[in-house]
């Protein structure tokens, strides 16, 4: 895979905020790269620093190969979509799309057929004579949008570019900007807080923290299989479980597993059925991990002190897992439940190790 761009030991301090720091990431030529990362990390930073919008504070950005860090924005051929727009105010619609057009000196003809069929594609072709101060937010989400994709740059960044579209409009305008991209071959780096739009969108996701990247690869290796407990309770649509305990000797491990991973037809662990806290389906279990060496494999579990069941220390509760069950259970009943899957974290949160039954 061809390296389109390349980010080396770049920094980006705001006087005491170290937004990036020591940031480093190759991104490959027709790659959808999504960025996650909660608000305020950094995301909106770093694709400003890549439009050259903002400088750097040390390191380089490589084009091709070429260092690009010191060219000004109209020097890097890149397009970007901005979280808050950035339309022209006093233009309509289309004259909006076409100005990157006009800028590169296409003809009239040429400019109509492609504002109008970018319009089409992403269904705001009876806005276009609109001034864009009139439309609604969603509207100008997508004439920012469709402004970026009429050009043809070395690499587009998105920042959120979906995000104020209702949810129906935004599957169908996701899997648009996925065709359009996969057919021109487009090299797209795209900010994202929907973490379903990630997963649908992405050939891989980064995801960003303390000014650098804490993890890259698909959506579901980061589902499945998060290098620190942070990921795993960072990605999905519900966090990671966390019990913490001895795993095979080894005090202050953490155990950490998805929902999906629990097997209800299997006797290792035990826990007690608590309130139900997060949903119709999910019963609070809570089980604790035993001091007793574990087999090969598995692990068991000692059982629930009773004293502490009623009056839950902090301990105790941090020990404490959430699992979606479908079938009911009275609150208070014993169960007993088995992992198909499991991951073993050092007690910095660091993986150790997977394991499969
Ligand atoms: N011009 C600036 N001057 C000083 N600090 C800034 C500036 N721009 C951003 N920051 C700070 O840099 C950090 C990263 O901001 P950034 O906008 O990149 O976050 P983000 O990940 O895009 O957040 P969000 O998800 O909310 O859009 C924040 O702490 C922010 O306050
Ligand atoms: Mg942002």
């Amino acid at each position: 895979m061809n390296v389109k761009m390349q980010y080396v030991n770049v920094y980006k301090y705001y006087r005491n905020t170290k937004v990036l720091n020591k940031f480093n990431l190759e991104i490959y030529d027709g790659e959808f790269l999504v960025i996650l990362g909660p608000s305020g990390t950094g995301k909106t930073t770093l694709l400003r620093v890549t439009a050259g919008i903002e400088d750097l504070t040390a390191g380089k950005i490589l084009m091709e190969g070429r260092d690009i860090s010191k060219n000004p924005p109209n020097k890097r051929d890149i397009a970007m979509v901005f979280q808050n727009y950035a339309l022209y105010p006093n233009m309509t619609a289309f004259q909006n799309i076409a100005f990157p057009l006009k800028m590169a000196k296409k003809s009239k003809g040429e400019i109509k057929r492609k504002v109008e069929e970018i319009a089409e594609t992403l269904k705001i072709a009876e806005v276009l004579q609109k001034n864009v101060t009139l439309l609604s937010g969603g509207q100008k989400q997508r004439v920012a949008l469709a402004r970026a994709l009429v050009r043809d740059p070395k690499i587009f960044l998105l920042d959120e570019p979906l995000s104020n579209l209702d949810a129906r409009v935004r599957v169908v305008a996701r899997s648009e900007l996925k065709k359009i991209q996969k057919e021109l071959g487009h090299t797209f780096v795209y900010v994202t807080h929907d973490q379903s739009e990630a997963g649908s969108l992405a050939d891989r996701v980064a995801v960003l923290r303390n000014g650098g990247i804490e993890q890259i690869g698909t959506y579901e290796e980061l589902l499945n299989e998060p290098k620190s407990t942070w990921v795993g309770d960072f990605i999905g649509d519900y966090p990671m479980n966390f019990t913490s305990g001895e795993y095979v000797g080894r005090s202050g491990t953490i155990i950490g597993f998805r929902d999906s991973w629990v097997n209800m037809d299997s006797d290792t662990l035990t826990g007690t059925v608590q309130l139900c806290t997060l949903g119709e389906d999910t019963y609070h279990v809570q089980c604790r991990l035993g001091n007793a060496a574990v087999a090969e494999g598995g692990f068991s579990l000692d059982d629930i002190d009773e004293s502490e069941m009623t009056q839950p220390t902090n301990n105790f509760v941090k020990s404490s897992v959430s699992i979606r069950v479908s079938e009911k259970y009275n609150i208070g009943a014993r169960i007993k439940f088995g992992l198909s899957k499991y991951n073993v974290y050092d007690s910095n949160g660091n993986l150790i190790e997977t394991v499969k039954n």
